[in-house]
């Protein structure tokens, strides 16, 4: 192997480490439940090893659909988390159901800390993201399709039937991927962002700011 292979075999190793959540020190580390916290650590601090049980590595929490009458975009997104999946601590990965009303849309978002990757499992969607050149990368998917979002870029997703549900499955490569939104991080935080910071940023003027902090329930 030539000096030039290697050094780019070292970067490839670099990079990977980089990009996923620190490695557990040992099996697992089941998340010992909140209020146990005395100390704190990046993630949640384990329950002693022996008191671990196979219920820790389940959950029934993405069986049920979500209910996607109450979000006026027609999606709701369920998690796995320390929570509901104690087992999953450390080890870097999330998964969650993704249920999307007819015509229902998964706003422009991302996910600072994680890729994820989606199968559809019922359905049709159109998703796609965006890299830092602003290109758009878009995708039909029909059931049983995947779809990778990489990390930290803007994706959405949007159910083409008017009428039937789509399902889709995701996993993430986080443990604590977060998810922001583009419009709710823009003109719904709290305090406000500046009228004029949105009015010159958006080249809109103050009765745009307005109508659309009111559409989105700012
Ligand atoms: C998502 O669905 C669950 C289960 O039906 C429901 O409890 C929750 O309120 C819904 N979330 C939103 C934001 O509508």
């Amino acid at each position: 192997m030539s000096t030039s292979h290697l050094l780019l075999c070292f970067f490839v190793i670099f990079v990977a480490r980089v990009i996923s959540d620190p490695d557990p020190l040992q099996d697992y580390c089941v998340a010992a439940p909140q209020g146990a916290h005395t100390i704190f650590v990046n993630g949640a601090p384990c329950i002693n090893p022996a008191n671990a049980e196979p219920s820790h590595f389940t959950t029934s929490a993405l069986s049920k659909s979500g209910n996607t009458a109450a979000n006026p975009l027609g999606f709701n997104v369920t998690l796995t988390n320390i929570r509901n999946l104690p087992g999953m601590n450390t080890l870097g990965l999330t998964m969650a159901r993704v249920d999307i009303a007819g015509n229902g849309l998964v706003p422009p978002h991302t996910h600072p800390r994680a890729s994820e990757v989606t199968i559809l499992v019922k359905g049709s969607l159109l998703v796609g993201f965006v890299d830092t050149t602003n290109r758009l990368f878009t995708q039909q998917l029909r059931e049983g399709d995947s779809f990778v979002f990489p990390k930290g870029l803007i994706h959405f997703l949007y159910n083409l039937d008017s009428k039937a549900p789509a399902l889709a499955i995701s996993g993430l490569t986080s443990q604590n991927p977060g998810a922001q939104l583009a419009s709710s991080a823009t003109f719904t935080t709290k305090p406000s962002i500046p009228d004029d910071i949105l009015k010159k940023a958006f080249q809109i003027n103050g009765q745009d700011v307005s109508r659309i902090r009111k559409n989105l329930g700012g």
